[in-house]
Parts: structure tokens; C-alpha cells; sequence
């Protein structure tokens, strides 16, 4: 089974519209030759208009970072997931650690989230991975469990390979110590056994991630790992030439 690599790049909060406009128009002729890849740009949600039309026809697509569960609602300062897919944004990061730790974000919501998301027609990115504590005390195989457990509660069978997942280790997330490339390969493979559970063809179609300090330098040997396929990619992404760097090493 040969599944598709991704490359996303998670912007988080940086770029105005009037940078991010700069962004693309760098990025487009350096991804535009490159096949074999699906790119993705993850952005703010005031970029998400402009960028879906500076990139329309081309090879890269246009995820938010984060949605509501609900249709619509009393929910300020809210966006739903009909709200993005009516701007014909592609997908959507879930559950990134930055959300989880800062603001709140909980399985019991992402639960909610994933199916929502797949029900308006986006590809959810949904990010899972321990703590460094987690990982000191061996408890990394549990946490996996438990997040891809319960944020796939609601998702069936026959929709577990339109989820993408991506393996953060938070102890690698902006901090510049990537996973070693046994510890990425271990993890995901651990996690498409987790899918397997549910479904062996899902585990054998589902698209795995790796995130956490990729690099132009380490790209390539993270994503020709057996079981990863494709990036989530933060700092990196924010330069369109590392990112068109990362995008070329998922093809080669
Ligand atoms: P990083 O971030 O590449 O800057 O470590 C990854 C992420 O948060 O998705």
C-alpha cells in the first residue's frame, strides 16, 4: 500500500494577511515542479480567505488550525467547521499540544471535533504525543492509547483513513531535539497498530505524521521511515524556502 506523502506547515499565530500573501508567492514556483507530495500551509484564520485564492489551482492547500465541534452556536469567538469548508479550506489541525496545554483542549472535545470535521468535508490533522515526563516514565504507549482511543471514539471504521494523525512528542515541539529516527518509527508504528485494532485496512491507509523540530537537515531521513508519511512542520514552515526544502526531501 504506497499512501501519499503530506507535508503541512503549522504557521501557528504568525503572518498578517499582507505577509502571508508575500509567503505564498515565494512558495508557489519553489513547489510548483515537485510531485509525488501533498503540501499543505496551516494558517490563521484571518489568512485563510486570501490564501485559499492565491493558491487555488495550485499544488497547495489551505488547513485551519483549530475549529468548534458544533454547526453553530452561542460560542464567541468561535468558527465552525461548516464556516471553513464554505471557504473551501481543505482540512483542520485538532488536539495540537499548544491547544491541549494552553487552552484547554480536551479528548473529550476532539472526539467531537474529528467526526464534525470529516462531516463538513475537511481532513482533520489530529496531533497526539507525550510529555517528556511521559516519556522518562515509559508511559508514552499509554498516553498514545488513550488520545488515539478516545478522539477516534466517533469516528467509523470505514472514515478512520480520511483522518490524518500526527506523532508530536511535546519535548520536541520548538525546542530543536527532533525524535531520533528508531523513537518516530516505534511510535507511529505503535499508533497504526492502534488503528489496526479498529480496522487493519484504516491502519494500513491512514496517514501518519511526524512533528517536532523537522528540519530541512532531518527531513529526509524522518519521512522515509517505514511508517511516517509526512511532516507537521512549525518553525520551518515559516520561511517558504526550508519549507520548499522539507516538501522536495518528502519526494525524493
Ligand atoms: P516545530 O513545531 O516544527 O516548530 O517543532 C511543530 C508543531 O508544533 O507542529
Amino acid at each position: 500500500m504506497s499512501r501519499i506523502p503530506l507535508i503541512a506547515g503549522n504557521w501557528k499565530m504568525y503572518k498578517t494577511e499582507e505577509q502571508s500573501e508575500e509567503y505564498i508567492q515565494a512558495l508557489l514556483p519553489r513547489v510548483s515542479a515537485i510531485d509525488g507530495v501533498e503540501v499543505a500551509i496551516c494558517v490563521p484564520f484571518t489568512d485563510l480567505r486570501a490564501m485559499v485564492d492565491s493558491a487555488r489551482g495550485s499544488r497547495v492547500e489551505v488547513y485551519a488550525q483549530n475549529m468548534h465541534q458544533e454547526p453553530e452556536g452561542a460560542f464567541t469567538g468561535e468558527i465552525s467547521a461548516p464556516m471553513l469548508s464554505e471557504l473551501d479550506v481543505r482540512g483542520v489541525v485538532l488536539g495540537h499540544s499548544e491547544r491541549r496545554a494552553l487552552f484547554g483542549e480536551s479528548d473529550r472535545a476532539l472526539a467531537a471535533k474529528v467526526p464534525s470535521a470529516l462531516a463538513a468535508g475537511l481532513v482533520p490533522i489530529l496531533c497526539v504525543g507525550e510529555t517528556e515526563q511521559e516519556r522518562d516514565s515509559d508511559e508514552t504507549d499509554r498516553k498514545l492509547r488513550q488520545q488515539i482511543r478516545e478522539d477516534l471514539a466517533g469516528v467509523p471504521a470505514e472514515r478512520l483513513a480520511d483522518v490524518v494523525i500526527a506523532y508530536e512528542p511535546i519535548w520536541a515541539i520548538g525546542t530543536g531535539r527532533v525524535a531520533s529516527a528508531e523513537q518516530a518509527q516505534e511510535a507511529i508504528a505503535f499508533i497504526r497498530a492502534l488503528v489496526g485494532d479498529r480496522d487493519r485496512d484504516a491502519a494500513e491507509r491512514v496517514r501518519i505524521l511526524y512533528g517536532g523540530s523537522v528540519k530541512p537537515e532531518n527531513a529526509a531521513e524522518l519521512i522515509a521511515l517505514p511508517d511516517v508519511d509526512g511532516a507537521l512542520v512549525g518553525g520551518a514552515s515559516l520561511e517558504a524556502e526550508s519549507f520548499a526544502q522539507i516538501v522536495a526531501a518528502a519526494a525524493a
